[in-house]
Protein backbone atom coordinates (compact mmCIF):
# COMPACT_ATOMS: atom_id res chain seq x y z
CA UNK A 1 0.00 0.00 0.00
CA UNK A 2 1.71 3.02 -1.28
CA UNK A 3 1.09 7.03 0.19
CA UNK A 4 -0.53 5.74 3.75
CA UNK A 5 -0.88 9.11 5.72
CA UNK A 6 -1.23 8.65 9.14
CA UNK A 7 -5.14 9.55 8.61
CA UNK A 8 -5.47 6.34 6.90
CA UNK A 9 -3.55 4.31 9.35
CA UNK A 10 -5.65 5.73 12.13
CA UNK A 11 -8.51 4.58 10.52
CA UNK A 12 -7.07 1.24 9.87
CA UNK A 13 -5.90 0.50 13.74
CA UNK A 14 -9.80 1.45 14.85
CA UNK A 15 -11.91 -0.66 12.21
CA UNK A 16 -8.97 -4.14 12.51
CA UNK A 17 -8.72 -3.48 16.52
CA UNK A 18 -10.42 -3.03 19.49
CA UNK A 19 -9.04 -0.09 20.62
CA UNK A 20 -10.04 3.36 21.39
CA UNK A 21 -9.05 6.33 19.71
CA UNK A 22 -6.21 7.59 22.20
CA UNK A 23 -4.31 3.91 21.82
CA UNK A 24 -4.85 4.62 18.28
CA UNK A 25 -3.04 7.67 18.64
CA UNK A 26 -0.30 6.30 20.77
CA UNK A 27 0.50 3.48 18.20
CA UNK A 28 1.00 6.18 15.56
CA UNK A 29 2.82 8.55 18.20
CA UNK A 30 5.23 5.34 19.13
CA UNK A 31 5.83 4.62 15.19
CA UNK A 32 6.86 7.87 14.01
CA UNK A 33 8.20 9.81 16.56
CA UNK A 34 5.52 12.12 16.75
CA UNK A 35 4.49 14.07 19.89
CA UNK A 36 1.07 12.28 21.13
CA UNK A 37 -0.24 16.16 21.30
CA UNK A 38 0.90 16.63 17.92
CA UNK A 39 -0.68 12.98 15.86
CA UNK A 40 -4.10 14.62 15.17
CA UNK A 41 -2.13 17.75 13.49
CA UNK A 42 -0.08 15.87 11.29
CA UNK A 43 -2.58 13.64 9.59
CA UNK A 44 -1.83 14.17 6.27
CA UNK A 45 1.85 13.45 6.83
CA UNK A 46 2.93 10.03 4.71
CA UNK A 47 3.90 6.60 6.50
CA UNK A 48 7.30 5.36 5.07
CA UNK A 49 6.45 1.77 3.71
CA UNK A 50 8.47 0.52 6.83
CA UNK A 51 6.03 2.54 9.28
CA UNK A 52 2.89 0.91 7.98
CA UNK A 53 4.03 -2.81 8.15
CA UNK A 54 4.98 -1.76 11.72
CA UNK A 55 1.67 -0.96 12.30
CA UNK A 56 0.36 -3.73 10.47
CA UNK A 57 2.15 -5.97 12.93
CA UNK A 58 1.07 -4.41 16.17
CA UNK A 59 -2.60 -5.07 14.90
CA UNK A 60 -1.94 -8.57 14.09
CA UNK A 61 -0.52 -9.11 17.70
CA UNK A 62 -3.74 -7.00 19.18
CA UNK A 63 -5.81 -8.91 17.35
CA UNK A 64 -4.50 -12.32 19.50
CA UNK A 65 -5.65 -10.21 22.42
CA UNK A 66 -2.02 -9.13 23.06
CA UNK A 67 -2.67 -6.01 25.45
CA UNK A 68 -0.72 -3.09 23.64
CA UNK A 69 1.07 -2.16 26.52
CA UNK A 70 3.13 -5.28 26.25
CA UNK A 71 3.15 -4.58 23.03
CA UNK A 72 4.93 -1.07 23.17
CA UNK A 73 6.89 -1.89 26.01
CA UNK A 74 5.39 1.46 28.12
CA UNK A 75 2.37 2.08 29.25
CA UNK A 76 0.80 6.18 29.99
CA UNK A 77 -0.08 6.64 34.11
CA UNK A 78 -0.81 9.79 34.91
CA UNK A 79 1.08 11.63 31.96
CA UNK A 80 4.53 9.98 33.06
CA UNK A 81 5.66 6.75 30.84
CA UNK A 82 5.85 3.61 33.11
CA UNK A 83 7.79 1.03 30.86
CA UNK A 84 6.16 -2.14 31.33
CA UNK A 85 7.23 -6.01 30.63
CA UNK A 86 5.55 -9.23 31.01
CA UNK A 87 6.98 -9.36 34.11
CA UNK A 88 4.81 -6.08 35.59
CA UNK A 89 1.05 -5.81 35.83
CA UNK A 90 0.14 -3.51 33.42
CA UNK A 91 -0.42 0.11 35.17
CA UNK A 92 -4.31 0.05 35.51
CA UNK A 93 -6.41 3.80 35.72
CA UNK A 94 -8.07 3.15 38.48
CA UNK A 95 -4.61 3.01 40.63
CA UNK A 96 -4.22 6.55 39.63
CA UNK A 97 -6.42 7.98 41.78
CA UNK A 98 -4.57 6.60 44.68
CA UNK A 99 -1.47 9.46 43.97
CA UNK A 100 -4.29 11.78 44.31
CA UNK A 101 -5.00 10.74 47.95
CA UNK A 102 -1.20 10.91 48.31
CA UNK A 103 -0.82 14.47 47.47
CA UNK A 104 -3.48 15.65 49.14
CA UNK A 105 -1.64 14.20 52.49
CA UNK A 106 1.97 15.44 51.70
CA UNK A 107 0.19 18.83 51.18
CA UNK A 108 -1.17 18.90 53.88
CA UNK A 109 2.33 18.07 55.56
CA UNK A 110 4.89 20.13 57.13
CA UNK A 111 7.42 17.89 57.15
CA UNK A 112 9.72 15.96 54.40
CA UNK A 113 7.70 12.72 54.05
CA UNK A 114 9.05 8.85 53.12
CA UNK A 115 7.16 6.53 51.11
CA UNK A 116 6.97 2.85 50.74
CA UNK A 117 5.19 1.49 47.43
CA UNK A 118 4.70 -2.35 48.47
CA UNK A 119 4.21 -5.02 45.25
CA UNK A 120 5.66 -2.02 43.54
CA UNK A 121 5.75 -4.01 39.71
CA UNK A 122 6.72 -1.80 37.17
CA UNK A 123 6.57 1.39 39.99
CA UNK A 124 3.90 3.59 38.54
CA UNK A 125 2.58 4.73 42.21
CA UNK A 126 5.97 5.22 43.63
CA UNK A 127 7.30 6.94 40.04
CA UNK A 128 4.30 9.03 40.16
CA UNK A 129 4.29 10.24 43.94
CA UNK A 130 8.53 11.05 43.09
CA UNK A 131 7.64 13.04 40.21
CA UNK A 132 4.83 15.15 41.64
CA UNK A 133 6.16 15.42 44.92
CA UNK A 134 9.83 16.19 43.94
CA UNK A 135 10.65 18.83 47.06
CA UNK A 136 8.53 17.44 49.48
CA UNK A 137 9.78 13.78 49.41
CA UNK A 138 12.65 12.55 51.65
CA UNK A 139 12.51 9.13 50.03
CA UNK A 140 10.52 6.76 47.87
CA UNK A 141 11.49 3.32 48.87
CA UNK A 142 9.78 0.51 46.33
CA UNK A 143 9.26 -3.15 47.31
CA UNK A 144 7.97 -6.72 45.42
CA UNK A 145 8.95 -10.19 45.69
CA UNK A 146 9.74 -10.12 41.88
CA UNK A 147 13.44 -9.65 41.08
CA UNK A 148 12.56 -9.63 37.31
CA UNK A 149 9.88 -7.30 37.95
CA UNK A 150 12.15 -4.96 40.02
CA UNK A 151 14.28 -4.74 37.38
CA UNK A 152 12.01 -2.07 35.57
CA UNK A 153 11.61 -0.67 38.27
CA UNK A 154 15.08 0.76 38.54
CA UNK A 155 14.72 1.30 34.57
CA UNK A 156 11.86 3.72 35.70
CA UNK A 157 13.22 5.34 38.21
CA UNK A 158 16.60 5.88 36.17
CA UNK A 159 14.79 7.19 33.11
CA UNK A 160 13.06 9.84 35.38
CA UNK A 161 15.87 11.07 37.28
CA UNK A 162 14.82 9.89 40.60
CA UNK A 163 17.70 7.43 41.58
CA UNK A 164 18.82 10.19 44.67
CA UNK A 165 15.43 10.00 46.53
CA UNK A 166 14.41 6.49 45.87
CA UNK A 167 15.45 2.72 46.73
CA UNK A 168 14.75 -0.47 45.49
CA UNK A 169 14.17 -3.60 48.00
CA UNK A 170 13.37 -6.99 47.25
CA UNK A 171 11.23 -8.27 50.02
CA UNK A 172 9.01 -11.01 50.64
CA UNK A 173 5.91 -9.15 51.58
CA UNK A 174 7.06 -6.87 54.52
CA UNK A 175 9.97 -9.64 55.60
CA UNK A 176 13.04 -7.75 54.35
CA UNK A 177 11.60 -3.99 54.87
CA UNK A 178 10.44 -4.50 58.62
CA UNK A 179 13.91 -6.12 59.07
CA UNK A 180 15.54 -2.95 57.45
CA UNK A 181 14.17 -1.09 60.59
CA UNK A 182 12.92 1.93 58.47
CA UNK A 183 9.67 3.30 59.10
CA UNK A 184 7.18 4.83 56.96
CA UNK A 185 4.75 7.95 56.84
CA UNK A 186 2.91 6.68 53.87
CA UNK A 187 1.94 3.22 52.48
CA UNK A 188 1.07 2.47 49.13
CA UNK A 189 0.01 -0.83 48.47
CA UNK A 190 -1.70 -2.38 45.45
CA UNK A 191 -1.20 -6.37 46.54
CA UNK A 192 -2.22 -9.29 44.73
CA UNK A 193 -6.26 -9.43 45.70
CA UNK A 194 -7.87 -11.61 43.39
CA UNK A 195 -9.30 -14.80 45.29
CA UNK A 196 -6.83 -18.35 44.34
CA UNK A 197 -10.47 -19.90 43.04
CA UNK A 198 -12.03 -16.82 41.18
CA UNK A 199 -13.39 -17.74 38.33
CA UNK A 200 -14.78 -14.38 36.68
CA UNK A 201 -10.74 -13.25 35.84
CA UNK A 202 -10.59 -11.58 32.54
CA UNK A 203 -9.17 -14.70 30.18
CA UNK A 204 -6.57 -11.76 28.55
CA UNK A 205 -5.40 -11.00 32.27
CA UNK A 206 -4.98 -14.59 33.11
CA UNK A 207 -3.24 -15.70 29.54
CA UNK A 208 -0.95 -12.49 29.39
CA UNK A 209 -0.20 -10.61 33.07
CA UNK A 210 2.10 -12.09 35.79
CA UNK A 211 -0.18 -14.86 38.01
CA UNK A 212 2.12 -13.55 40.46
CA UNK A 213 0.98 -10.22 40.28
CA UNK A 214 -2.95 -11.12 40.75
CA UNK A 215 -3.59 -13.59 43.49
CA UNK A 216 -3.80 -14.18 46.85
CA UNK A 217 -4.53 -16.30 49.94
CA UNK A 218 -7.53 -15.78 52.45
CA UNK A 219 -10.21 -14.92 49.58
CA UNK A 220 -7.66 -12.26 48.32
CA UNK A 221 -7.34 -10.57 51.90
CA UNK A 222 -3.77 -11.99 52.82
CA UNK A 223 -1.65 -9.23 52.09
CA UNK A 224 -3.90 -6.27 53.74
CA UNK A 225 -4.30 -8.54 56.85
CA UNK A 226 -0.54 -8.65 56.70
CA UNK A 227 0.13 -5.04 56.35
CA UNK A 228 -2.63 -3.87 59.03
CA UNK A 229 -1.52 -6.51 61.52
CA UNK A 230 2.20 -5.16 61.23
CA UNK A 231 1.68 -1.18 60.80
CA UNK A 232 3.46 -0.27 64.18
CA UNK A 233 6.23 -1.97 62.78
CA UNK A 234 6.89 -0.62 59.87
CA UNK A 235 4.98 2.87 59.86
CA UNK A 236 6.39 5.79 62.01
CA UNK A 237 3.01 5.94 64.09
CA UNK A 238 4.74 8.93 66.23
CA UNK A 239 3.86 11.39 63.42
CA UNK A 240 1.38 11.53 60.90
CA UNK A 241 0.50 8.73 58.69
CA UNK A 242 -1.59 7.59 55.60
CA UNK A 243 -2.21 4.24 54.09
CA UNK A 244 -3.84 3.41 50.81
CA UNK A 245 -4.64 0.32 49.57
CA UNK A 246 -6.06 -0.62 46.06
CA UNK A 247 -8.73 -3.32 46.66
CA UNK A 248 -10.99 -5.82 44.64
CA UNK A 249 -14.84 -4.16 44.45
CA UNK A 250 -16.05 -6.98 46.36
CA UNK A 251 -13.70 -6.65 49.41
CA UNK A 252 -14.86 -3.99 51.67
CA UNK A 253 -17.08 -5.41 54.21
CA UNK A 254 -14.16 -8.19 54.69
CA UNK A 255 -12.08 -5.89 55.26
CA UNK A 256 -13.96 -3.48 57.56
CA UNK A 257 -14.73 -6.74 59.89
CA UNK A 258 -11.40 -7.57 60.31
CA UNK A 259 -9.92 -3.40 60.72
CA UNK A 260 -12.47 -3.19 63.71
CA UNK A 261 -11.06 -6.65 65.06
CA UNK A 262 -7.68 -5.99 64.91
CA UNK A 263 -7.31 -1.77 65.20
CA UNK A 264 -10.42 -1.33 67.26
CA UNK A 265 -10.61 2.53 67.82
CA UNK A 266 -6.75 2.80 66.89
CA UNK A 267 -7.11 4.07 63.58
CA UNK A 268 -9.26 5.90 61.59
CA UNK A 269 -10.13 4.25 57.77
CA UNK A 270 -12.47 4.63 55.08
CA UNK A 271 -13.35 3.09 52.09
CA UNK A 272 -13.77 5.46 48.71
CA UNK A 273 -15.22 4.43 45.40
CA UNK A 274 -13.00 4.32 41.45
CA UNK A 275 -14.60 6.08 38.56
CA UNK A 276 -17.31 3.38 37.86
CA UNK A 277 -18.28 3.87 41.12
CA UNK A 278 -16.82 0.86 43.23
CA UNK A 279 -15.51 1.28 46.33
CA UNK A 280 -12.61 0.43 45.63
CA UNK A 281 -9.38 2.43 47.70
CA UNK A 282 -9.25 1.80 51.80
CA UNK A 283 -7.86 4.61 53.49
CA UNK A 284 -6.42 4.68 57.11
CA UNK A 285 -5.15 7.64 58.93
CA UNK A 286 -4.03 7.73 62.78
C1 LIG B 1 -1.36 -6.11 41.51
S1 LIG B 1 0.38 -6.01 41.17
C2 LIG B 1 0.60 -4.28 41.43
C3 LIG B 1 1.76 -3.69 40.73
C4 LIG B 1 1.81 -2.15 40.80
N1 LIG B 1 1.86 -1.68 42.16
C5 LIG B 1 0.61 -1.54 40.08
O1 LIG B 1 -0.25 -0.96 40.77
O2 LIG B 1 0.52 -1.65 38.86
C6 LIG B 1 1.00 -6.80 42.61
C7 LIG B 1 2.53 -6.92 42.76
O3 LIG B 1 2.79 -7.66 43.96
C8 LIG B 1 3.93 -8.44 43.80
N2 LIG B 1 3.91 -9.53 44.79
C9 LIG B 1 3.26 -10.70 44.76
N3 LIG B 1 3.50 -11.41 45.87
C10 LIG B 1 4.34 -10.66 46.63
C11 LIG B 1 4.96 -10.85 47.90
N4 LIG B 1 4.78 -11.96 48.62
N5 LIG B 1 5.75 -9.87 48.37
C12 LIG B 1 5.97 -8.73 47.66
N6 LIG B 1 5.43 -8.51 46.47
C13 LIG B 1 4.60 -9.45 45.95
C14 LIG B 1 3.86 -8.90 42.36
O4 LIG B 1 5.13 -9.28 41.88
C15 LIG B 1 3.26 -7.66 41.66
O5 LIG B 1 4.29 -6.86 41.14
Amino acid sequence: MNNVNIKIALDFLLENNKIGKSDAIEIISFITKIEYSEVLFSQEKVLNKNQFKKIIKISKKLAKGKPLAYILGYKIFRNHKILVNKNTLIPRMETELIVDYVNEFINSQNEKISVLDLCCGSGCIGISIAIENKERIEKVTFSDISKKALNITSKNIENNNLVNCTKVVKSDFLNSIIKQQNKFNILVCNPPYIDLNDIDVDKMTKKYEPKLALFAKDNGLFFYKEAIKNIDKFMDITKNILIVFEIGWKQEKELDVFLKQELGLKYKWKFEKDYFNNLRYLILTK
